[in-house]
């Protein structure tokens, strides 16, 4: 019991996942690292009948970039996933309100993301957002993001609070193994990540509906600027991969 309350650990824990969000660009960070014990006894008859323990150990980290924050989340206690929790944490905190995108690939490369450049019905485009100051944020790949084009009377409630204009923008890194969700379906109106095709409904808050990812693409909220495709709100939750 007393080592399972000894703190230096979990300090350690702590400390190093602050240090992995430094090296990832954020300006601050912190972390919290929480240790819970559980022990229930449950007697009968004076005789102990059944007793029960259980233990477990979260981590949380916050990083801030300029004046944008994120906040993620792991039980990963041997400290391999760090460095790729803290890049995760820090593109969440990059994408940040009064962003604009730009095509990453076709005859519009470099170009700012129009809403009228978005063919109707998909399919998606990849972009990486670009800062109001015209820094283009492409130097991790957890940054891009796929945007596609819909009538809003096909989006979900959800998904239609979040676009604009129809406008849909998703992480563009599958939460299966991180590989860029880069091809579309035209029978499912959707889009797939080749790796082990994983399938996402953009109408639906990209939710799963074939292959392994483990949960749905994050979400970007957006707005219209003058026709121009800008971010509104930052992503629902964790880009990437799932964290193990
Ligand atoms: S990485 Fe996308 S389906 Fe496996």
């Amino acid at each position: 019991m007393t080592s399972l309350l000894d703190q230096t650990a979990l300090a350690d824990l702590a400390e190093r996942l602050v240090g992995a969000a430094k090296r990832a660009g954020a300006d601050a960070a912190d972390a919290i690292a929480v240790r819970g014990i559980s022990l229930s006894v449950e007697v009968r008859d004076g005789a102990v009948e059944e007793s029960q323990r259980s233990e477990g150990d979260d981590l949380g980290l916050r990083v801030l970039v300029g004046r944008k924050q994120a906040v993620v989340s792991t039980n990963d206690l041997d400290g391999s996933g760090f460095d790729a929790l803290a890049e995760r944490a820090v593109a969440m905190a990059r994408a940040a309100p009064d962003d604009r995108f730009v095509f990453l690939t076709g005859p519009k490369k470099g170009q700012v993301v129009r809403a009228e450049d978005l063919t109707l019905g998909g399919p998606q485009v990849q972009a990486f957002p670009m800062a109001p100051d015209g820094t283009v944020r492409s130097d991790t790949r957890l940054n891009l993001v796929i945007l596609a084009r819909f009538d809003p009377a096909v989006l979900t409630d959800e998904t239609r609070a979040r676009a604009a204009d129809g406008v849909v923008a998703y992480s563009a890194i599958c939460t299966h193994q991180g590989c860029p969700v880069n091809m579309w379906s035209k029978e499912q109106n959707a889009f797939v990540c080749s790796c082990h095709a994983s399938i996402f409904d953009p109408r639906n808050a990209a939710e799963v509906i074939g292959g392994p990812a483990p949960r749905p693409l994050a979400a970007l909220g957006l707005k219209l600027k003058d026709g121009v495709v800008t971010v509104a709100s930052t992503f629902s939750g964790h880009v990437g991969a799932t964290p193990s």
